[in-house]
């Protein structure tokens, strides 16, 4: 702090007093990335001092300036260019918004205020606030990386969170079966980026299934550094053995349409037969299907039917419906 090469003693006194009691007077403030932050004053104003006598400024912890009032002016000179356009005072609560706080902007800052009056500057006021940024984590997703397959019942995942600040605490695999829940707690793999400094995180598990284990859920949990809620990944289900029901449903269908091409191919050959017996006389319905319908097609020449007869038959079979025009 410099206090030892004091050749000043009584300024640099005063220095660390202002500096323990502006320690004490410290508020903390949270802000998310990419939003508003504020940085209060607390300025009671009890004399309701006017504005045009005030000087008021806000420095970062490098003393760098952020925003300044001159005597109920802005004054944009002092302020370096990075919170050049990223302040807004509010001149109601004495408190300072910092805009598009970015994760670089947490740390501590000071708002001064100085009377303007008759002997020159007199400090009235100073406050330090203590600015925290936060970024909250996407929702974590769970990833197939490598499915069950016929020689492994061992099924790879990953589950990952993007764009969070900080560091979260903890992240793992909840894996629920009929009798039990389980956490597997994993060794976080994170990513920060270099500009942002926003974490990416993401844990893996290679779960063996247990043969008698049917139902799986598999959730994945993050716990944020200020753990105030858990973050929970949509479920993972797995059935049981699903290629095995798979395999059983094809069956299924294998065997029906076989019926129904056995059931089609009698009926064709019962309408054959019918049909030629119908030729001679009126036939009777047979044993497999039944001929519902035997329409002569309408035709002005009645004479000629017996000739040349343009037969259109119905048959219903099984619950399908062969339409047969029997031409030549
Ligand atoms: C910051 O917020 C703006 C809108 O407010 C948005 O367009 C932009 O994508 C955000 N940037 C990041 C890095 O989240
Ligand atoms: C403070 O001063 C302003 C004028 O400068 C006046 O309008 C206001 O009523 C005063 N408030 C109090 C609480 O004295
Ligand atoms: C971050 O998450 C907290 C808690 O879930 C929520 O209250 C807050 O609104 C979120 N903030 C943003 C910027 O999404
Ligand atoms: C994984 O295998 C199951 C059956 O074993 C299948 O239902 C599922 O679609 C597969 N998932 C992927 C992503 O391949
Ligand atoms: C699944 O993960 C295990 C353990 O990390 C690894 O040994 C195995 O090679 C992985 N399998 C596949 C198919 O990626
Ligand atoms: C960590 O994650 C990165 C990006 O998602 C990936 O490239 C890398 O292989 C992972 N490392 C480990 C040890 O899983
Ligand atoms: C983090 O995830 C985001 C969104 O998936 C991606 O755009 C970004 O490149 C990732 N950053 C790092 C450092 O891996
Ligand atoms: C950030 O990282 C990228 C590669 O990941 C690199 O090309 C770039 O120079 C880095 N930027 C800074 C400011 O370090
Ligand atoms: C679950 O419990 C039932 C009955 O208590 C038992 O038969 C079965 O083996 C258990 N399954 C597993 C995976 O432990
Ligand atoms: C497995 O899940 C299905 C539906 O998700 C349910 O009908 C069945 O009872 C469950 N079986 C067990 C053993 O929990």
């Amino acid at each position: 702090m410099g206090i030892c090469d004091s050749t000043m003693g009584l300024s640099n006194t005063l220095f660390v007093m202002t500096f323990l009691l502006s320690g004490a007077a410290s508020i903390k403030s949270q802000a998310y990335f990419n939003q508003t932050g504020e940085l209060p004053c607390l300025f009671p104003n009890s004399q309701n001092i006017s504005l045009d006598e005030l000087v008021l400024f806000w420095q970062n912890q490098d003393k760098l300036v952020l925003y300044e009032l001159y005597l109920g002016k802005e004054n944009p000179d002092n302020v370096h260019p990075k919170y050049k356009g990223r302040t807004s005072f509010d001149r109601d609560s004495w408190t300072l918004k910092l805009h598009n706080v970015q994760i670089q902007d947490k740390g501590l800052y000071q708002c001064y205020i100085h009377h303007k009056g008759p002997k020159g500057l007199v400090p009235a006021h100073q406050m330090s606030s203590d600015l925290s940024v936060l970024a909250n984590f996407s929702q974590p997703e769970i990833m197939l990386i490598s499915n069950r397959t016929e020689n492994s019942d061992i099924i790879n995942l990953t589950c990952s969170s993007t764009q969070g600040y900080p560091e979260p605490k903890k992240m793992y695999f909840s894996v629920q079966t009929e009798n039990s829940t389980t956490e597997y707690d994993a060794v976080m793999n994170k990513s920060q980026n270099n500009i942002t400094e926003l974490y990416n995180v993401s844990i893996s598990l290679s779960y063996s299934f247990h043969p008698e284990t049917n139902n799986v859920s598999i959730s994945c949990v993050l716990q944020p550094e200020p753990m105030e809620t858990l973050l929970l990944s949509p479920p993972y289900n797995i059935g049981t053995k699903p290629r095995e029901k798979a395999q059983h449903e094809q069956d299924h269908i294998r065997w029906i349409t076989a019926l129904l091409l056995i059931l089609i191919v009698v009926c064709g050959m019962v309408l054959l037969l019918t049909r030629r017996k119908w030729k001679k006389k009126q036939p009777g319905p047979s044993h497999e299907c039944e001929t519902i319908r035997v329409e002569e097609k309408e035709s002005e020449q009645t004479e000629e039917r017996v000739e040349n007869p343009e037969i259109s038959a119905e048959v219903q079979c099984g619950g399908n419906i062969l339409k047969t025009t029997s031409g030549d």
